[in-house]
Order: structure tokens, then sequence, then C-alpha cells
């Protein structure tokens, strides 16, 4: 397939923008779902681990699909994209959402959720199939190797961190608590933080405009979140842990 360069470009900027836009209407991307969410009387929700699962599947279902209908050879983009965005939506859409005991999902939330990766995972498969060019001695490079370092750090930390997050409510439980162990020692958001050093690994492995721009709209949008949980456990819990940051560790 011809790569659609100019489109690549014009959605990648569009993706760093609507993640700026993110971080200055956070106030209100905060109540869309979850802890801080307002719903009234007539919004229709979709339990947590039907919506988890079925938000995300494009993101790992579209990749694939491009994938398996490329008439190009295996190549180094295609390894990246096996071994980086299509492995962390594997376990997103097959883990996750079996491990979820969350509050269920505002039905808009989730389609706004799943129209995201729809496009994200079409921009990133599109991309590393089709218009990266890794010659030979990237497998070497600096930035290759230390991109995918971050990344399977990052998402050793998401996995920990989900799975410490999933584990506190019993089943039926919808209250909630002070998390312990990993690097919650240390900030409230460390789900967050794996999930923004994933895709900053993902950006540096393959050096492009397309995953700095995912990588951006990360932290844009779950940056500030990291801060309004640490706020909610500060005025919910007068035990909270008080040398216990937002997101970064020591430092805020
Ligand atoms: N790349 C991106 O742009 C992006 C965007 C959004 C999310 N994500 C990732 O998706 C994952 C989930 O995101 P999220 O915003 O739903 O995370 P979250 O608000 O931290 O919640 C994660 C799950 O744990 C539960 N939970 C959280 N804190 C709890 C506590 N103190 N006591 C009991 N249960 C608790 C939540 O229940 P409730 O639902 O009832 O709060 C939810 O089921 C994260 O790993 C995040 O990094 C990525």
């Amino acid at each position: 397939m011809h790569c659609y360069g100019d489109l690549v470009n014009y959605i990648s900027c569009g993706i760093i923008l609507i993640g700026f836009w993110h971080l200055v209407d956070h106030k209100r991307a905060q109540s869309t779902y979850g802890r801080h969410i307002q719903i009234g009387l007539q919004t229709r929700t979709v339990p947590a681990r039907l919506a988890w699962f079925l938000q995300e599947t494009p993101a790992l279902l579209i990749p694939l699909l491009l994938m398996l209908t490329s008439d190009k050879p295996f190549c180094m983009g295609t390894y990246l994209l096996l071994g980086t965005f299509c492995m962390h939506y594997f376990y997103r859409v097959f883990i996750y959402s079996l491990l979820t005991r969350g509050t269920p999902v505002p039905l808009g939330v989730m389609v706004a959720a799943g129209c995201f990766c729809s496009l994200n995972g079409s921009l990133q498969g599109h991309y590393l199939l089709h218009c990266a060019q890794f010659d030979d001695r990237w497998s070497a490079d600096y930035r290759y190797k230390t991109g995918l370092l971050l990344f399977y750090f990052g998402m050793a930390i998401t996995i920990h961190s989900d799975y410490i997050l999933c584990n506190l409510r019993k089943p039926g439980e919808v209250n909630y608590k002070i998390p312990k162990g990993g690097l919650f020692e240390y900030v409230s958001g460390a789900n967050y933080l794996g999930e923004i050093v994933e895709w900053l690994g993902y950006a540096i492995a393959t050096w492009s405009l397309p995953a700095l721009s995912f990588a951006m709209f990360s932290t844009c949008f779950i940056g500030p979140r990291a801060y309004y949980h640490h706020r909610f456990y500060q005025e919910k819990f007068k035990d909270y842990p008080k040398l216990r940051k937002a997101l970064i560790p020591f430092i805020s």
C-alpha cells in the first residue's frame, strides 16, 4: 500500500491538539468516567468489563488486519508494531477488561474511546507498515534499544499497578480504598505513570511523529487525572500517606 504521508502528519498533529485541548479543559475531562463521574438519570452506561473490551478492541484489531493484508515482507516496522503497540492492546482487550471491577462507563465515553482507538490504531499501523523507513542498523541504534527498554519497563509498571487497583475491591464492592504496594508507595497515579513511560518509550523506539503524538496525548489526558485522583485520596482519607506524590515520585 502507498504511504499517505500528508494524512499521517495531519492526523498526528490533530491528536496533539486534542491532547492539549484536554489539558486546558482538564476539569471537564475528569468527570466523564470513573470516580469523578457526573451522570444524569438519563445517561446510558455500559458495564466496565464490556466497555473496556469493546472500546479497546479496534486498537488491536485494525493494526493486525493491516499487517495481515499488507503485501510487504516482515520488516522492522512489523516487529515494532507487534512487539509494542499490539502487545499493549492485547493486554487491555483480553486481560484488563476481565480484571476490572470498575464503575459502569457512560455509553458516549465508550464510543468516543472506541473512535479514538480506531483512529490511533489505523495511524500507528499504517505508519509503521507503510511509511516508516527503518534500515538494518536501526535494531542496533541506541534510540531503538532505550525506547524498547522504557516501553517494557512502563508496561510492567502498568500491569502491576492495574492489578493492585483491580484487586482493592471484593466482587460487588463500589467503594474506594488506599492503594498499597509497588509504585503506589510513591505516587497516587502509578498506573498512569506506567502508561506514560510506555508510550514515551514507544515514541523513542519508533522515532516518529505518530508515536510522539500518542505519547503527548496520553500525557495530557491521564497526567491531570493523576492529580485529581491524588486530591480525591487526600480529601477522603485522613491517614493518606503524606509523602506520596501525585504522578512523579519525590517531585509532584
Ligand atoms: N493512553 C491513554 O490515553 C489512556 C487513557 C485512559 C486510560 N488509560 C489507561 O487505562 C487504565 C485505566 O484507566 P482509568 O482512568 O480507569 O484508571 P483509574 O481511574 O485509576 O481506575 C482503574 C480501575 O481501578 C479502580 N480503582 C481505582 N482506584 C481505586 C481505589 N482506590 N479503590 C478501589 N478501586 C479503584 C477503578 O474503579 P472506578 O471505575 O470505580 O473508579 C477502575 O476500575 C490505566 O492503566 C490508564 O493508564 C490510558
